[in-house]
């Protein structure tokens, strides 16, 4: 084997980052999670995790990462081993749980920019564009087709490897999809009817919240920045000593973190201003997006833009998810790149299918209440990330925190003057948060 592949640049490096921890977790996960959750409340709730755990795990997956210089499994079993390595065990089967359902969602951005482009989308009745997504989801070969065309498209960036292909996709697309955000929200924040969403989203009522919410806010806040399955800590694992790596940890979790906001500025203002249901669940980005660009000059161009960002926002964070499982299969397996993206994305493609049907023909089948897309996301990201991220954070708190401190400041070239805080949330206040969480639900 040669040396490592290695991402060129520090810039690079955060771009990738953040091309991992924005896509669909901002865009549609967020605006959806907070209408259903109480707007407002679960915001506030959302923010404190993740300045505090989530920054702190966040920062936990980039020491171990570059600490051991392999996959999840293996950079667990270089610096410690023991039981260890199931840790990053667990996070490649979330990764395959996860990417089943969020290539389905992918595939929807990817249909979503072709309906823009020809103009099917063009209406701002409620009705008409819930009937619409309705109707699109409902029928199995559009669903899978599109699910299909998302996995050929992560599977086929993942085999070009680190520098060929994460990297250059990250670099030129995400700063075109900030400004078109921001350019929607204050579409959105200026409609009429606006301030009653605009209030929703800021004003809590912490009348409203249960466990749930606080096991919405939590998993959110895993899932929006790529935490508890080892996707930053695989990145990592492709970078030199001298990035430092609090200050990027701190970046990436910013961006990440107002990028959602900005999301939810342009997506739930326009659900009170047209009247939709803000509990509407995963559609919601889908049916009120279409109403906002009905109101904008050339709309149907932004609409297009919109989607085709959208998509490629995800593509991003898919070939993130899937990078861990693949660098498993190469580094532990000694299996070859290309082999090793065919036989997990066929493998992924095939759970995916469930929950691509899961909104239309096989709407029946639920598992505990929820429907198979909705059950699949609800247990890798308000069971399985938290769990990860707890299991990351005390490995760095506890069984390797000399060498974590040391790693964290690149050897002393980077001083970071919250380590001992760093260390203290990774020891306590992590795991006694997110036990209490889970632990509260059953
Ligand atoms: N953070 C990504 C998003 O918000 C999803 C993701 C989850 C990526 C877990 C990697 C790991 O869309």
């Amino acid at each position: 084997m040669g040396p490592r592949d290695h991402f060129a640049t520090r810039l690079g490096f955060i771009l990738a980052a953040a091309g991992s921890a924005v896509g669909l977790g901002n865009i549609w996960k967020f605006p959806f999670m907070a209408g259903q959750n109480g707007g407002g409340a679960f915001l506030i709730i959302y923010l404190a995790f993740v300045l505090t755990i989530g920054f702190s795990v966040m920062l936990a997956e980039f020491t171990i990462g570059r600490a051991g210089q392999r996959n999840p499994v293996g950079a667990f079993r270089a610096l410690k081993g023991g039981a260890w390595p199931a840790v990053g065990g667990l996070g490649v089967v979330a990764g395959f749980v996860i990417l089943s359902f969020y290539s389905v969602v992918g595939g929807w951005t990817l249909a979503y920019a072709i309906k823009a482009a020809t103009g099917a989308l063009a209406s701002n009745d409620p009705e008409t564009l819930g009937a619409a997504f309705g109707a699109f989801i409902s029928e199995p070969e559009g669903v899978i087709g599109f699910h299909t065309l998302f996995m050929v498209l992560t599977g086929g960036i993942i085999a070009g490897g680190v520098r060929g292909g994460i990297e250059r996709a990250s670099r030129i697309l995400m700063p075109v999809l900030v400004v078109l955000v921001i350019v929607l929200a204050g579409r959105a924040v200026t409609l009429e009817g606006a301030a009653k969403g605009i209030d929703f989203f800021l004003t809590p009522d912490f009348s409203k919240v249960t466990w749930g919410t606080v096991n919405a806010a939590l998993g959110q806040a895993f899932f929006s920045l790529s935490l508890g399955m080892g996707a930053m800590l695989t990145y990592a694992s492709y970078l030199d000593k001298q990035v430092n790596l609090p200050k990027t940890a701190a970046q990436v979790t910013i961006l990440d973190t107002t990028f959602a906001v900005i999301a939810g500025f342009m997506v739930l203002p326009a659900v009170f201003a047209f009247g939709f249901d803000p509990a509407a669940g995963p559609g919601l980005t889908f049916i009120t997006l279409p109403a906002v660009f009905a109101q904008m000059p050339a709309g149907q161009v932004f609409a297009f833009l919109f989607f085709a960002l959208l998509a490629i926002a995800a593509l991003t964070s898919a070939v993130s998810i899937m990078e861990p499982v693949v660098a498993y299969l190469i580094d532990e397996r000694r299996m070859p790149r290309r082999w090793a993206a065919l036989l997990s994305g066929v493998m992924i493609w095939a759970l995916g299918v469930p929950s691509a049907l899961s909104l239309g023909p096989w709407k029946d089948m639920t598992i505990g209440g929820k429907g198979f897309l909705d059950a699949m996301d609800y247990l890798a990201s308000n069971i399985m990330l938290p769990t990860g991220g707890v299991l990351i954070a005390l490995f760095v708190g506890w069984s390797i925190s000399a060498r974590a401190q040391e790693e964290a400041q690149s050897d002393g070239s980077h001083p970071f003057p919250l380590i001992r805080v760093w260390i203290f949330i990774c020891r306590f206040v992590a795991p006694a948060a997110v036990a209490w969480v889970l632990i509260s639900g059953l």
